[in-house]
């Protein structure tokens, strides 16, 4: 039995890209008409959203994605990078290690902090108060998942980062213009009270729950939030990797060599 003609052409269905011979249309915008029209971060969001966005949208994007480019050697994702580069690898190794480290705990926490904002707004559209319902959802949270609340927190960055209050600023600004609603800055802000209060002393939000208040108020999904902050520290593992193999330096672990663990196991039996 032959198959049906369109099994090829089906296999990879796809609603973003149209090619043929001379012609490259991006969600049906011929490319020529995009290159030199439009910025990078209305690229991003037309390619992931398929829409293209207003201006306020698009630098309000911007404005995360600029955020989280880098946070010096000691995150472990440019840290990796650099280490990878040292290691023998090139940029594109680098970059993926770096990526690779952009899970739950950092970086990549952006993507669960988008997900308790949204149950914040549902649960709060149930009829209870923000307080409430921030501190309904927090409590399940750190019943059913982690104590750890996140987007907050920082080992650094006390009792402030200082991205965070810019970024919430910046949703003022477009919620001022219409350009968003601003009840995830409302959100956030009630997580960050909530945590204060219960801690008995900051605990900062970071830049994961800062951008996290972008993403969802420009009705990003968790998972394209991880995406996201994933784009935008690629150019810092990238600038580190580069200014690495630029510097040489060869096999670099975490440390100079001259500091050494502390080792707690056994020793030697001496008779
Ligand atoms: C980033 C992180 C690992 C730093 O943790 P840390 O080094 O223990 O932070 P601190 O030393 O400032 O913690 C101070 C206190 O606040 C608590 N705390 C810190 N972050 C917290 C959070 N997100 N939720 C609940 N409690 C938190 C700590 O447990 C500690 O409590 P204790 O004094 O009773 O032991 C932690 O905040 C965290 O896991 N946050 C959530 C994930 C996240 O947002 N990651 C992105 C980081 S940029």
């Amino acid at each position: 039995m032959s198959a049906p003609q369109n099994d090829v052409s089906d296999w990879w269905t796809t609603s973003i890209i149209d090619m043929a011979p001379g012609q490259i249309r991006l969600r049906g915008h011929p490319i020529q008409d995009l290159i030199g029209s439009i910025t990078f971060p209305q690229m991003i969001w037309l390619m992931t959203r398929g829409d293209m966005p207003s201006d306020g949208q698009a630098q309000l994007l911007e404005s995360a994605l600029v955020a989280a480019v880098d946070h010096g050697p000691q995150a472990p994702s440019i840290a990796v990078a650099r280490m990878s580069v040292t290691c023998g690898l090139g940029l594109n190794g680098a970059m993926a290690n770096a990526v690779n480290m952009l899970d739950d705990v950092h970086g990549g926490a952006g993507e669960q902090a988008v997900e308790l904002y949204n149950s914040i707004a549902n649960a709060k559209n149930n009829g209870t108060t923000l307080q409430q319902a921030t501190a309904e959802v927090i409590d399940m949270w750190q019943v059913s998942r982690t104590p750890f609340i996140p987007g907050f927190g920082h080992r650094f960055h006390k009792p402030e980062d200082p991205r965070a209050p810019r970024l919430l600023s910046l949703v003022d600004e477009a919620a001022a213009l219409g350009i968003v609603d601003g009840k995830f800055a409302d959100i956030g802000r009630a997580v960050q009270t909530l945590m204060n209060e219960r801690k008995g002393r900051p605990v900062p939000m970071n830049i994961d729950g800062a951008t996290a208040v972008i993403y969802a108020e420009l009705g990003f999904t968790g998972p394209l939030a991880r995406g996201l902050f994933c784009l935008s520290r690629s150019v810092g593992a990238l600038s580190h990797a580069w200014e690495q193999m630029q510097q040489g330096g060869r096999n670099k672990g975490p440390t100079p060599p001259a500091y050494r663990w502390t080792y707690d196991g056994p020793n030697p039996i001496e008779d």
